[in-house]
């Protein structure tokens, strides 16, 4: 059994950076949520236009461009934008991520992130969650050069694993994300946190979860 999970709002909170922030910067009490969610979206859409374009920089430059986007709209410092950036480094992991890991693994499942994460981004955030142990291996599509959902870099975890996609279940709170994996082979499980409609794609998830819980 081979597990492959998305990385940003599936096993990270991307919310965790601006929630952090707030709590020792009066400027952000009331529009940290609002900062989040124009700093993620900015994020995505600014991957998917590389990815279509072919104009590829890691996701550290693009989460940092995106940043810099979201703090112009919300009017928030340099200072602060630093601040935030250390802190996107440090997301905290949802609370059911290290047990349902352990659980995986105590059933011999090869435990795995493949995520548009650069390597040094991936490192830093399964390091400060206390994941290390719990994943066999972190995949980048920094690899292939190319961004989600690109079927080329799903491709990277078939042929880091050796396997045919159908061996792989890949695991994304990301509609998008999920559509690709799936229209690339791997069987899905999209864990739909913020219980949102399902997306009119092409392809539909194999599997439909609100949280991690109950996937092992
Ligand atoms: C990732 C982002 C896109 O981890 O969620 O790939």
């Amino acid at each position: 059994m081979i597990f492959v999970f998305d990385a940003y709002g599936t096993l990270f909170d991307v919310d965790g950076a601006a929630r952090e922030a707030a709590k020792t910067d009066p400027a952000l009490h009331e529009n940290w949520a609002a900062l989040s969610a124009d700093w993620r979206r900015k994020q995505l859409e600014y991957s998917w236009l590389r990815a279509i374009t072919g104009d590829h920089v890691d996701f550290w430059q693009v989460t940092a461009e995106a940043l810099d986007w979201a703090a112009e709209r919300h009017g928030v410092g340099k200072a602060q934008a630093v601040t935030l950036l250390k802190l996107y480094r440090a997301l905290p992991a949802y609370p059911e991520v290290p047990h349902m890991l352990d659980r995986l693994r105590a059933k011999g499942a090869a435990t795995a992130i493949f995520s548009n994460g650069a390597p040094e981004m991936l490192r830093d955030a399964v390091a400060s969650a206390g994941l290390a142990k719990r994943l066999d291996t972190l995949l980048s599509v920094e690899t292939a050069g190319r961004f989600k959902p690109a079927a080329e870099a799903y491709g990277i975890v078939t042929d880091h694993f050796g396997c045919a996609p159908g061996a792989v279940t890949f695991v994304s709170s990301n509609g998008w994300d999920i559509y690709g994996a799936t229209r690339f082979g791997f069987d899905t499980v999209w864990v739909n946190r913020a219980g949102l409609p399902t997306d009119r794609l092409p392809r539909q998830p194999g599997r439909i979860l609100s949280d991690l819980t109950e996937l092992a």
